[in-house]
C-alpha cells in the first residue's frame, strides 16, 4: 500500500535516508542539494509512503536548453523559458522496489510536465538504469560535452518527447 504526495518539509530526512539505501556512496548528494531541487520544481518533487513510511521519491524540475543541470550542485539558475522537466533523481528503497511505485511517480511527473506545457522529459541514467528508462520510452540524448566522471561509467543522458495528449 503506497501513497504519493508532494514532499513536505518534514519528509526530507526520510528522503535523504532513501537515497542512502538506493545508491552507492559515490552517488550520494548532500541534503542541501536534494532540497534545492524543490526550489526549482515546487510542484514536481514527490515522495511515496509505503507501509506507513517514506520509501521512495522523485525530484524533478523545469529546465531550459541543451545543457543539463550539474550533478551535486545547488543554486543553479533556470536560464530562459523552461522547455523540459528534468528528472533529477528517482529512487525507491530496496524493500519497496518492484511494486510499481517508480511507474506511479513517473506518471505524476509526466502529468505535471504536460500541465506546465513542457515538451520533453530529460534525465541522466546512472548505475545501469538506462534499461529501465528505455522501457519507459527514453532514448539516449547527445550532449555537446561528455558527462562528468562523477556520474560513474554507466551514466547516460536520455530524453523522451511529450506528445500532445
Ligand atoms: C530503477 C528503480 C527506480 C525502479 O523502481 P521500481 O519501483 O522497482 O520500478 P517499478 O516497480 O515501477 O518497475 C519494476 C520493473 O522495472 C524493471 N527494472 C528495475 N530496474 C531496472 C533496470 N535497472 N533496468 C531495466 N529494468 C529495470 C524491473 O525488472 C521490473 O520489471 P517487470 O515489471 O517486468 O517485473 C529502482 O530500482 C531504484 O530506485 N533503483 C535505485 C536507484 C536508481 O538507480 N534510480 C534510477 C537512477 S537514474
Amino acid at each position: 500500500m503506497s501513497d504519493l504526495r508532494l514532499i513536505d518539509h518534514a519528509d526530507w530526512p526520510a528522503v535523504h535516508a532513501v537515497q542512502t539505501l538506493a545508491y552507492p556512496d559515490f552517488l550520494h548528494e548532500p541534503l542541501s542539494v536534494l532540497r534545492d531541487k524543490q526550489r526549482l520544481g515546487p510542484h514536481s518533487c514527490w515522495c511515496a509512503r509505503v507501509d506507513g513510511r517514506v520509501q521512495a521519491y522523485l525530484l524533478a524540475h523545469p529546465w531550459a536548453g541543451e545543457d543539463l543541470p550539474c550533478w551535486g550542485q545547488d543554486g543553479q539558475p533556470l536560464s530562459g523559458k523552461a522547455d523540459q522537466l528534468f528528472l533529477h533523481d528517482l529512487a525507491i528503497a530496496p524493500a519497496a522496489q518492484g511494486r510499481g511505485i517508480a511507474g506511479r511517480l513517473l506518471a505524476a511527473a509526466e502529468g505535471q510536465a504536460r500541465a506546465a506545457g513542457l515538451s520533453r522529459l530529460t534525465l541522466i541514467a546512472v548505475q545501469g538504469a538506462a534499461g529501465y528508462w528505455a522501457r519507459h520510452g527514453f532514448a539516449p540524448l547527445a550532449l555537446a560535452s561528455p558527462l562528468p566522471a562523477a556520474y560513474g561509467r554507466e551514466a547516460c543522458a536520455m530524453a523522451r518527447p511529450l506528445l500532445p495528449a
